[in-house]
Parts: C-alpha cells; structure tokens; sequence
C-alpha cells in the first residue's frame, strides 16, 4: 500500500511500504526526510512524530498508551499526532496522507 507523505514545505512523496511494516520504516527505507527515528521503533524517542491527515484519522485509530506518553514530549503536539513506528501498515491503509511536523526536536 502507499502512503503519502507531505513535508513541511509542501512537498509530497508517495512511497510504497509493505503490509506488517510500520510507517516509520517505510519512510526511513525510502529516505524521506524529517522522520529521524532514533530509537529504531520501540516507542523510546518520539522523533518519528506525524501527524494523520483529519479524513483519515478513524482509520489509523487512536495511539496507544505508551505512545501517548511519548507524545507529550514531541514539538507541536496536536489531536492527530501519532508516532510513525507504531503504525503498522495494512492493505487498508492505502492512500494514507500523512504531515511531517516542521522538526523533531
Ligand atoms: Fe522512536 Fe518511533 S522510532 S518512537
């Protein structure tokens, strides 16, 4: 599935990522910028921060409880921040749209 991935200064690239890979994963394979990922996706640094386009929100669904933590430390935390790593990728996810924030720290 593919998901779409706009940048702060408002360019957009769609990148394919498989089904069971996490968001994160996807974008740092594919070297879109701005997802930094420090931890390696454990849910431990909060620099691979989106945000969810609204439309899509239901969807993704909500971020879990440790990711709500985690997210309290981000820049610009919002409604429908998610932490990219713990998103994993399913064949209904296709033509998701998702901001990267300004930075990650
Ligand atoms: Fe570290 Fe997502 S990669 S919290």
């Amino acid at each position: 599935p593919s998901v779409n991935f706009h940048a702060a200064d408002g360019s957009v690239e769609t990148i394919e990522i498989e089904v069971g890979d996490s968001v994160m994963r996807g974008a740092r394979d594919n070297m879109v910028e701005g997802i930094e990922a420090d931890c390696g996706g454990v849910c431990a640094c909060a620099t691979c921060h989106i945000y969810i386009a609204p439309d899509w929100l239901e969807r993704v669904g909500p971020a879990g409880a440790d990711e709500s933590e985690m997210l309290d430390c981000v820049n610009d935390p919002r409604p429908n921040s998610r932490l990219s790593c713990q998103i994993a990728m399913t064949d209904d996810l296709e033509g998701l749209t998702v901001f990267l924030p300004e930075s990650q720290r």
